[in-house]
């Protein structure tokens, strides 16, 4: 059976071939547009992977989608409506608001030890001032419990009359390209989080596991628990909207001046500079203390709030405090359903679990010994979740997938040809790991462009830019290179047979750890080889070779290792700023030009830059961070 998944049109519209089970070609929009997190109809990754695989629209047997229709979902968001305003505990927010005005009466000193690189002044440290007339609306929205009420159910209104619009336009716009395409009789729609979890459950090849996702929105939740049994998903739980950590981490997100749905990864990386006890009493009271696996908020759309936050605080306290909490909230109700379900395998999907920093708290979780997270865990990862739940049990094959190198992938002669149409002079090399790692020992930046592309947010190795990772200052001038902000490191990419000497309890996160999506605490060893691609607070977020998946890419760190003694190398994504990664040999061409990087290995090929020797001499200059 053949079956088309198709990821929610809203951002990152994603196609999944899935045949048999198994996906045999996916592929995001934004690779193709150059868009970052492309909406609409995915067609031009559809008409790619129907060339890749030769499938024909006849020979679909189902088309895959995961969310109901827009009729339904707006019916879901009204319930959900309906009962939040049932729900009296939300109301209390008063101990939420003594606590916050207590921290705004405090003596309060940001402490700037450590400099965060890229807010390096004390300006940009805060939020600059807003406008009076927007300052007191945030006060007035914090000045009792009641108007923290009001403000959350008036934008809980707003947000439901937007979504509605949102989900009627992709409604549309799914119905009019499948009917275009004789396959609207073909669709089949599933429960938001259903797809989550097949993502999670059936990649992580876990026999019995416990099922957690965690989101935004879908159909009427933001969050579900299931048990995976032998290939059968049962569900035990929902975390009914507006009680969204997906929202609350957005809302810090655009609350510090960045862009929600897109930048919640630079707030992960912010937070271990801060102190997480500043906001942390004001922030830990607006959840409800349950003991029961429940997550509720209290006043949880009030945005208002985080704003006026933001007004006080310095950008790093706000995000330390927010990290903190949510660590804390994920923690106390994956320990209740893992106790009250015995299981301890964890596998995890949905957009919150794209922070690295809480996966690796959910591993630490009492009695948890193994966690899954999915690689694509957003939602441009249920075109695959959808498809997988069209093959139900059958999608389950008792291991968990093999890697996510599921994009196109171009022939020598493709490559050769956007080569000498970019005018580079260039080589054939036989041994080209072996090169690359060469250029690596002379610190040489070098742009992979190998084998298929990854699917999901990270680069795993095939459209890559590699450095050693022995200068901590990388993190500055490489990215300001590529026109970059990041208060996290570049992640290392490392070989598998040092895991135990580089990071502490890697165990039971094995798999997990091929994906760049979960840190570890890192060993002196680490700290010492490899300081650029070491957070603050001493943890990393390393991509663990696997030579049977990637041979090429292990055979390179194997080669650097060789000659150096260090074990890893930092593995960051290929494109230039604001861009999606590079996928087509032209793409990869004009990121190396433009992000001026050092050489550039495609396939089999080795180009230097053709202003090497200017860049190199920039580079010298201190001047250039
Ligand atoms: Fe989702």
């Amino acid at each position: 059976m053949r079956v088309l998944g198709i990821s929610p049109l809203d951002k990152d519209a994603t196609v999944s071939f899935v045949e048999d089970g198994r996906v045999v070609f996916a592929c995001a929009e934004e690779r193709l547009t150059r868009v970052k997190l492309q909406d609409g109809f995915p067609w031009q990754a559809l008409q790619l992977g129907l060339e890749k695989t030769g499938w024909t629209l006849d020979s679909i047997d189902v088309v895959a989608y995961g969310f109901f229709d827009a009729d339904e979902e707006a019916r879901r968001m009204h319930e959900a409506y309906r009962i939040d305003g049932r729900a009296h505990r939300a109301w209390d927010t008063a101990e939420s608001l003594r606590e916050f005005w207590k921290a705004v009466r405090s003596a309060y000193r940001v402490d700037r030890t450590v400099l965060v690189p890229g807010l390096e002044s004390e300006a940009s440290e805060f939020m600059p001032r807003k406008a009076w007339y927007k300052r007191l609306v945030y006060r007035l929205a914090a000045s009792s419990a009641w108007a923290d009420w009001q403000a959350h159910r008036w934008a809980f209104r707003q947000w439901i009359k937007e979504a509605v619009a949102d989900h009627r336009l992709r409604t549309r716009q799914l119905h009019d390209a499948l009917r275009e395409l004789g396959l609207l009789a073909k669709l089949r729609r599933f429960r938001h989080h259903d797809c989550h979890a097949a993502n999670a459950y059936y990649a992580s090849g876990y026999d019995r596991a416990l099922i957690i996702s965690l989101d935004g929105y879908g159909s009427g939740n933001c969050g579900a628990v299931f048990v995976g049994e032998y290939g059968r998903l049962r569900l035990l739980h929902e975390f009914r909207f507006p009680n969204s950590l997906g929202q609350y981490y957005e809302y810090v997100t655009s609350g510090l001046g960045f862009r929600p749905g897109r930048h919640e990864g630079k707030i992960v990386g912010l937070a271990a500079y801060g102190n997480p006890e500043v906001l942390g009493p004001a922030l830990r009271a607006r959840f409800v203390p349950t003991e029961d696996g429940e997550i509720l908020m209290r006043g949880a759309l009030n945005y208002f709030f985080t704003r006026l936050a933001a007004q006080h605080f310095a950008k790093r306290d706000v995000a330390a405090a927010y990290q903190r909490v949510l660590e804390e909230v994920v923690q106390r109700a994956a320990l209740y359903w893992v106790q009250k379900t015995g299981l301890t395998q964890i596998a995890v999907s949905g957009g919150v679990n794209a922070n690295v920093k809480l996966n690796q708290r959910i591993r630490e979780v009492p009695g948890v010994t193994s966690v899954f997270v999915y690689p694509n865990m957003g939602d441009g990862g249920l075109a695959t979740g959808a498809a997988l739940l069209v093959f139900g049990e059958a999608a389950y094959h008792g291991t968990p997938i093999a890697n996510v190198y599921y994009g196109p992938e171009y022939s020598e002669r493709q490559m050769e040809e956007a080569l000498r149409e970019a005018g580079l002079s260039f080589e054939r090399c036989e041994l080209i790991e072996e090169s690359v790692a060469e250029l690596l020992v002379q610190n040489r930046i070098v742009g992979r462009f190998n084998g298929r592309m990854e699917y999901g947010p990270r680069a795993l190795g095939n459209r890559s830019i590699l450095y050693p990772a022995q200068d901590p200052d990388v993190n500055q001038w490489l990215n300001h290179q590529l026109g970059r902000t990041e208060f996290m490191p570049f992640a290392p990419a490392a070989l598998p047979e040092f895991a135990g000497e580089l990071f502490h309890n890697v165990s039971g996160c094995e798999k997990t750890a091929e994906f760049m999506t979960i840190t570890f605490d890192c060993t002196q060893r680490m700290v010492r080889e490899c300081p650029a691609a070491v957070h603050v607070d001493r943890t990393a977020r390393p991509q663990l070779v696997n030579p049977r998946e990637n041979p090429s890419f292990y055979r390179l760190l194997r080669a650097y290792y060789e000659k150096t003694g260090i074990p890893a190398i930092i593995n960051t994504s290929f494109n230039m700023h604001e861009e999606p990664i590079v996928c087509s040999p032209r793409d990869a061409i004009r990121a190396f030009l433009q992000g001026r990087v050092d050489y550039l290995a495609m396939g089999p090929f080795l180009a230097a830059h053709p202003k090497l020797a200017e860049i190199s001499r920039e580079r010298q200059r201190p001047a250039v961070v």
